[in-house]
């Protein structure tokens, strides 16, 4: 049982995609899974259906009032349990950024869960920016998959992703195991094939050899309020979102 942090400092790569349809695919595999949305956009709590609504119900009481995860878990069908997000999580950086224990506080909160006596994995959906936020899952996470869409910039972005990780390392006294995965990728296009190229030059093993294919079922399955497999179980993206969880799972990832 891990816990993972779907990390990567840009927006729009496919981290809340992912984020889900691996917290699925562990679900169909009999794994518990609790997924925590750490991003004020709350894209996650949205796909839920039911999870955006009062502040003291989010992840944002966790930091604010102290409330225990433990009282935050909303049932997600199928999957396990949601932590909600709320916009307000947006001011947990300016009010909450300082002193030295911030960074560890949803390592703790996570532990008094329990979640670290391997009771469920647990997967967090990160924000697209670098602060106390993306700070915390870092921290409490002990994987960290690295979605990347497959364009030039987000390869660029991927980069910058490990050179903060290598720069963490110190900090956090440890090695980050993390695994970069591609999405979004077109096999008609030679773009697609370049970005893999380059990306496997960079970072070798730590690149997936599974990769997550452009699909239309997986952009829909969200305004079903639905992850890849209840929406669409023999479409392009399912069997990619599962292939991806068991490549993770044989190279003990998980
Ligand atoms: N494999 C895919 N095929 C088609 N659309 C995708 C795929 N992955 C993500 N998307 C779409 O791309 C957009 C960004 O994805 P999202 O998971 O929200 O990224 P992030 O959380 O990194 O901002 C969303 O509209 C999503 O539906
Ligand atoms: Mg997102």
């Amino acid at each position: 049982m891990a816990r993972i942090a779907v990390f990567n400092q840009k927006g729009g790569v496919g981290k809340t995609t992912t984020a889900l349809n691996l917290a699925a695919a562990l679900a169909r595999r009999e794994q518990r899974v609790l997924m925590v949305d750490l991003d004020p956009q709350a894209h996650l709590s949205a796909v839920h259906g039911k999870a955006l609504g009062d502040v003291a119900d989010s992840v944002f009481a966790f930091y604010h009032d102290g409330t225990p995860l433990a009282q935050l878990q909303i049932e997600w069908e199928g999957i396990g349990q949601l932590i909600p997000a709320h916009a307000e999580l947006i001011k947990v950086d300016s009010v909450f950024g300082k002193g030295p224990t911030i960074l560890n506080r949803l390592n703790e909160g996570l532990n008094q869960l329990g979640t670290d006596r391997g009771e469920c994995n647990v997967v967090i959906d990160c924000c697209p920016f670098l602060g106390v936020l993306s700070l915390n899952a870092v921290f409490a996470a002990d994987r960290i998959l690295v979605p990347v869409s497959s364009d030039f910039l987000a390869l660029r972005g991927a980069l910058q992703v490990e050179r903060t990780l290598q720069a963490l390392e110190p900090v956090l006294k440890r090695r980050v195991e993390r695994r970069y995965v591609l999405t979004r990728f077109d096999r008609r296009r030679n773009m697609s094939f370049e970005i893999q190229k380059r990306l496997v030059e960079q970072l070798g093993e730590e690149v997936c050899e599974t990769v997550i294919s452009e699909n239309v079922a997986v952009a829909e399955a969200p305004a079903c309020n639905r992850d890849i497999f209840s929406h669409a179980a023999s479409s392009r993206g399912a069997e990619d979102y599962a292939a991806l969880t068991g490549e993770l799972i044989r190279k003990d990832f998980f």
